[in-house]
């Protein structure tokens, strides 16, 4: 008895999972600017814009010189078009769920620069990503998200997890039961 319905757990966890059950929604809007997907997506994913809150961008985008150990450096003009994208488009401004919630975790007087350490993204991770991460050579580091969410180029997050050496994050979810 005990099996069985561990068994009808496991299915209807599967199933409320699978594509089948969910409209493919977008939780945070799609870049949708050539320029910041050729620029901003050439060493690592094209963050969202709606990840961060537009005092984030403005920081980051004012320092490409120094950026992380790295040198993104733009022209005057694209740097212009690049931070009006992203101001216009940051989480402040966005009613969309993952946007609204980065937003909200945020207290007012800081201004994080990773997308990574923003409360919010950080409470979906904390307890077992460090583990995945540890020794797993697979994935760069948890910054380059798309390594581990096939769909984040979408908006989509809580679907298409897939952690490069340990699968698809669906079957461990389910097998908690
Ligand atoms: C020359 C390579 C390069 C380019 C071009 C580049 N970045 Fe980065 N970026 C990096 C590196 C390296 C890191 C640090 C990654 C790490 O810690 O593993 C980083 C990290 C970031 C992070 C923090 C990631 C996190 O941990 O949440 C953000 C946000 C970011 N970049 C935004 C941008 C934006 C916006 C642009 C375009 C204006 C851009 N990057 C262009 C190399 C680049
Ligand atoms: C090592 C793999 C890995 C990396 C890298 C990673 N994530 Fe995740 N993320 C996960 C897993 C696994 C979950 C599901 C957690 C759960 O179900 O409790 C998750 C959950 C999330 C969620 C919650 C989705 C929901 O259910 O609404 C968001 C948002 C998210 N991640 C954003 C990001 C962002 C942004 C980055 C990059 C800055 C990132 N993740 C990097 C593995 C990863």
């Amino acid at each position: 008895m005990k099996s069985n319905l561990k068994k009808l757990f496991i299915t209807t966890c599967m199933i409320l999972s699978s594509n089948i059950v969910f409209a493919e929604i977008s939780e945070v809007i799609p870049v949708n600017n050539a320029l910041y997907a050729e620029e901003c997506g050439a060493c690592h994913f094209a963050y969202q814009p709606g990840l961060m809150p537009a005092r984030s961008w403005q920081k980051i985008m004012k320092n490409l010189a120094n950026h992380f150990d790295d040198n993104a450096e733009l022209d005057t003009e694209d740097q212009r078009l690049l931070t009006d994208y992203l101001i216009y488009n940051s989480a402040e401004s966005s009613i969309y769920r993952h946007s609204m919630n980065v937003d909200s975790s945020i207290a007012w007087n800081q201004i994080p620069l990773r997308v990574s350490k923003i409360p919010y993204i950080r409470f979906q991770h904390d307890d077992f990503i460090a583990d995945m991460l540890k020794y797993n050579p697979k994935i760069k580091s948890r910054s380059y998200c798309n390594d581990c969410h096939t769909k984040a180029e979408d908006g989509i997050y809580a679907d298409g997890i897939d952690i490069p050496g340990y699968g698809k994050w669906d079957m461990h979810r389910c097998m908690k039961f």
